[in-house]
């Protein structure tokens, strides 16, 4: 692209091998039993770029994030089931649809506070629960430091929002917290995820979907996804 020819040759080389292995990583994989819906829209291929790419600031990060939750969410509400009823126009009567059940929002603390808005934007008459979650850096397990969530969740549609999806760890442990309060519907949406956090959540037997901008190559040892766009927290708010 343009943007390239202004870059110096290090630049340059690494814009090159991200966008190389951004373009070539989004394989269909064996989700046999789990519904897996990429979105490989080409302006969600370009917001993930700007995600990815390590010269992006935390302002231009988060607007990216917003953006491509807006095309994930539009998709993950392909199959929302509608009510009829009828109104009138200035013209004419005629049907008018209404959503007939608005998922529950679970943004995944922090990085999925970065979502939350956008998703509830485009779907304002959502209720919105909370999960707070970090990952130890050594072990890669999540430990729980918040939780609000309504009592009963059966027959609610419930989407978790969270940037990554990496070992699978800390959505597996927020999808079991949605099904002992009766969830049976629930849509995982990740701006990217790894092929083991695909397989963890498809292991887990769990009712749930997953919609992401990308499946990636894999996770490096330290449980970051490659190539990934780091750590989607510390990108939009600093490390802490
Ligand atoms: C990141 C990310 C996910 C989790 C993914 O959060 O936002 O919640 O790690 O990793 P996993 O699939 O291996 O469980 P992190 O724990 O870094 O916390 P943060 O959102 O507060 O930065």
């Amino acid at each position: 692209s343009a943007d390239r020819v202004t870059l110096s040759g290090d630049d340059d080389r690494r814009y090159a091998e991200l966008v190389t292995q951004a373009t070539v990583v989004a394989q269909p994989l064996p989700c046999a039993s789990m519904d897996v819906l990429t979105v490989d829209h080409p302006l969600a291929k370009a917001r993930l770029t700007v995600m990815r790419d390590a010269r992006t600031d935390s302002a231009n990060f988060r607007a990216a994030l917003h953006e491509l939750t807006v095309m994930l969410t539009y998709e993950a509400m392909r199959a929302a089931p509608l009510r009829v009823e009828r109104i009138h126009t200035p013209v004419a009567r005629t049907d008018g649809h209404w959503l007939a059940n608005p998922p529950l929002l679970v943004p995944v603390l922090r990085a999925g506070l970065g979502m939350a808005d956008q998703a509830h934007k485009l779907i304002p008459d959502a209720q919105m629960g909370f999960v707070g979650l970090a990952r130890d850096e050594e072990t890669l397990q999540p430990t729980p430091y918040m939780e609000s969530l309504p009592a009963d969740l059966s027959d609610r549609a419930v989407f978790v929002l969270d940037p990554m999806l990496a070992t699978g760890g800390s959505m597996v442990y927020t999808i079991k917290l949605l099904v002992d309060r009766g969830a049976t519907d629930v849509t995982a949406i990740c701006a990217l995820a790894a092929p083991e956090g695909v397989e963890h959540l498809r292991q887990s037997g769990l009712p749930v979907r997953l919609v992401t901008a990308s499946i990636d190559e894999r996770l490096n040892d330290s449980g970051f996804i490659v190539p990934g766009l780091g750590d989607a927290g510390d990108r939009q708010y600093g490390a802490v």
